[in-house]
């Protein structure tokens, strides 16, 4: 059973669903360079995206009838600050202040994220999240949202998956700003980020106006264990938070370097030795500064993988059958990791953990009956649920569970491709249809997870 105060909700994006217009005076980002660069799938862009900022409260009056009652979604920097620092763009303020309130108005309680990847244009041409000034710059910008916003909204998110914007942003190319750095120049982006996670918290509690509360959003794999036998759990854990697991140059797949400075106030031994020869300089003050006290943890999950001890006691990858299930985009589906997943991380850190993001991008199509039907989704959902159910009842502190998403947007370099959302979206008229999930979920949230089917006899093995 899922306690009563569970909170059952759906997450977003600023980029990814908002659109633009030309009277927005919003400031660009490394997304829209990006997107100029032709480096997205099927040359698509996000300038229309789901036209949310014209009709958001359509789409909150959708979500309201879907019976959702919490919404994580993000605010855009450059929107607010087109420079990044300086003058507020008093539009991009009434237009949030006003969904804020349109939410809430529906029952719907904002979680909002400060950084969910667009990097303003104008810092990233003075040197991006390798100027140490953008410790102060995320700083400011996170003391403009509590000005702004903290007297209608109570949750903040500090950074959406760290490890993704700067792991595929900076060192494989593959996201904004698209560059492939050499790993000592993305360490020292990383020390920055957290610099500026921590200069971030300090803001958002200095000007906030009222009690608020305040987390953080990182990502990764799970390595969760093959079997359940003792020895495997242990390999497992130990993968989930090791440092070495990864060649450099795909060194930001990595649970530890990236939460135990937020969490522990250190950076993992094994890491600072196996690292030592890219590391910036890393000072006492720095370590306080990320360490600032934080209500929750969020944490995205989306898959894992299989570890076991091997028969040289080390732990081993376990490769999965040619046949095993996987997602539209070709993530492997794996209800498990998200049981083994917020247990491993609640272990180690103690804090309560809200699932930030979960969900599956499926080939969906409007069917002869008009309806979207997506069998496919409701099952994952159902079996991933289950398992965080399971460990809900033994004792790790969920909070909530965000699933991702509300609306079919757009998937970053791959455009329109992925459909992930709860909701279809047919993009040339921009007509929203509730897929069969939707209502699946609807009962999910009214029946606080009395609906699932998997929980009793999910396979262990
Ligand atoms: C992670 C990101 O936070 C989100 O922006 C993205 O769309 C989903 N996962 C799915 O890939």
């Amino acid at each position: 059973m899922f306690p009563e105060n569970f909170v059952w909700g759906v997450a977003s994006s600023a980029y990814q669903i908002e659109g633009t217009d030309a009277e927005d005076a919003r400031g660009e980002n490394v997304w829209d360079a990006f997107v100029r660069e032709g480096r997205i799938y099927g040359g698509h862009n996000a300038d229309t995206a789901c036209d949310h900022m014209h009709r958001y409260k359509e789409d909150f009056a959708l979500m309201q009838e879907l019976g959702i009652t919490s919404y994580r979604f993000s605010l855009s920097w450059s929107r607010i600050l087109p420079d990044g620092v300086g003058a507020v763009n008093g539009k991009a303020v009434a237009m949030y202040r006003d969904m804020i309130l349109e939410m809430k108005k529906r029952g719907i309680t904002p979680y909002v994220t400060l950084f969910h990847w667009e990097f303003p244009l104008k810092l990233y041409e003075k040197g991006g999240w390798l100027n140490e000034e953008s410790v102060e710059w995320f700083g400011n910008y996170a003391r403009v949202i509590a000005e702004n916003f903290s007297d209608i909204a109570e949750y903040f998110i500090t950074l959406n998956e760290p490890q993704c914007f700067i792991g595929l942003g900076h060192l494989s190319g593959g996201h904004a700003p698209g560059v492939k750095l050499e790993p000592a120049k993305v360490f020292q982006i990383t020390h920055n980020v957290l610099k500026a996670h921590g200069r971030a918290v300090q803001m958002l509690r200095q000007y906030a106006k009222q009690p608020i509360k305040i987390g953080y959003a990182p990502t990764c794999g799970v390595a969760y264990p093959y079997t359940e036998r003792p020895e495997d759990i242990e390999a497992a854990r130990s993968v989930y938070f090791a440092c070495d697991r990864q060649p450099i140059e795909n060194w930001t797949w990595n649970v530890a370097w990236f939460s135990d400075p937020v969490f522990l106030g250190r950076y993992p031994e094994e890491g600072l030795k196996l690292f030592a020869p890219y590391l910036p300089e890393i000072t006492k003050e720095d370590m306080e500064l990320i360490h600032q006290p934080l209500d929750f943890m969020g944490q995205n999950i989306y898959n894992g993988y299989w570890i076991r001890q091997g028969a040289d006691g080390k732990p081993e990858y376990v490769d999965r059958p040619a046949d095993f299930p996987m997602t539209a985009c070709g993530w492997p589906i794996t209800p498990e990791c998200l049981y083994w997943g917020v247990r491993f991380l609640y272990e180690r850190y103690h804090l309560p953990i809200y699932i930030t993001e979960n969900g599956i991008s499926c080939a969906d199509t409007v069917a002869q009956d008009g309806a979207v039907h997506d069998p496919g989704r409701i099952e994952f959902l159902d079996k991933y649920l289950s398992c965080l159910q399971r460990a809900v009842e033994e004792g790790v502190e969920v909070a909530g569970y965000f699933l991702w998403t509300f609306l079919d947007n757009f998937e970053w370099e791959k455009g329109y491709k992925e459909r992930f959302g709860l909701v279809y979206v047919d993009y040339p008229t921009q007509k929203r249809i509730p897929k069969d999930s939707a209502y699946w979920y609807r009962e999910v949230c009214r029946t606080n997870g009395g609906n699932l089917t998997y929980r009793k006899d999910f396979p262990k093995r």
